[in-house]
């Protein structure tokens, strides 16, 4: 397939987990990739790795705390690839701890990249994508949909992620711009191995937190994106895509 192919992207959290499976995946459907990460030494090396497969993939660091780096990297896909026509707000961080310790600066660092960052992304986007007719897909989290022990602050950032698409759904459907979230549940990426709960957690509590079919990998969750950003989901906005191995049907 290359259902991307003459198409400009840009991807945050590209240098690793879903990101970088996303990007490798568009890429590989023919699109042209602004790869964003904060991660330089390893961002350079994947978008490096990419490109030696053939693949256009051009690598830009950044925090997505820095609003201004976010509409800087809008910028620079527009006078490379001469358009935007998706982007993917993946970057994110996760943190688990008993509610009552967590610091001022725990909290606001967790809402200032996952929720902040997609606000200013999306902020300096949407112009460029009412231009093209294009579309954004968000990554929020079962985590924004049921609560999570000892994730208050990470399940409340993507809620707050699932509900920003779906107004900027609405807000845009009538002039050709589709924003969708995917709502992974438990996938197998650096965020997540070695994660344990806190000291003297609740353990119990996690048992309805379980996926009923293993995990996911990256890539099961990048297909995911490749067809919300695609035109075969020419009918899709709004929508918060579960994908979860069944951990909320229960
Ligand atoms: N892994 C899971 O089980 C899971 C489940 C649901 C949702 N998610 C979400 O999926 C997204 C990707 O997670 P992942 O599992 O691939 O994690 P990951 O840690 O493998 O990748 C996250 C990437 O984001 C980058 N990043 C972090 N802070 C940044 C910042 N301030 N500016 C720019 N880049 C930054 C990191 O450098 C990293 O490359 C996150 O938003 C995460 O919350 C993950």
């Amino acid at each position: 397939m290359q259902r991307f192919a003459g198409k400009a992207v840009l991807v945050t959290g590209a240098a690793s987990g879903i990101g970088l499976a996303t990007t490798k995946r568009l890429a590989g459907e023919g699109a042209r990739v602004l790869a964003c990460d904060a991660n330089a030494d390893l961002l350079r090396k994947e978008a490096q790795a990419l490109a030696g497969q053939g693949l256009e993939v051009v690598p830009r660091v950044f925090d997505v705390r820095d609003s201004a780096a976010c509409g800087e990297a809008v910028a620079e896909v527009v006078a490379r690839f001469g358009k935007l026509d998706v982007l993917c707000n993946i970057a994110g961080v996760l943190m688990f701890k008993h509610f009552t310790e967590l610091t001022d600066e725990e909290w606001t660092k967790v809402f200032a990249i996952n929720v902040n960052g997609v606000f200013a992304m999306c902020r300096a986007a949407i112009p460029h994508l009412l231009e093209t007719r294009g579309n954004i897909v968000n990554i929020a989290s079962v985590a924004g949909m049921v609560g999570v022990p000892y994730n208050a602050p990470y399940s409340a950032s993507k809620g707050a992620v699932l509900m920003l698409s779906k107004a900027l759904a609405v807000e845009y459907a009538s002039r050709g711009v589709r924003v969708n979230a995917v709502c992974p549940g438990s996938v197998l990426t650096p965020m997540t191995s070695g994660v344990t709960p806190p000291a003297h957690a609740e353990l119990p509590l996690f048992a309805r937190l379980s996926p009923l079919i293993d995990h996911a990998q990256p890539e099961e969750i990048a297909g995911a994106v490749a067809y919300l950003a695609s035109d075969e989901a020419r009918f899709v906005t709004g929508s918060g895509l579960v994908i979860d191995g069944g951990q909320t049907a229960i």
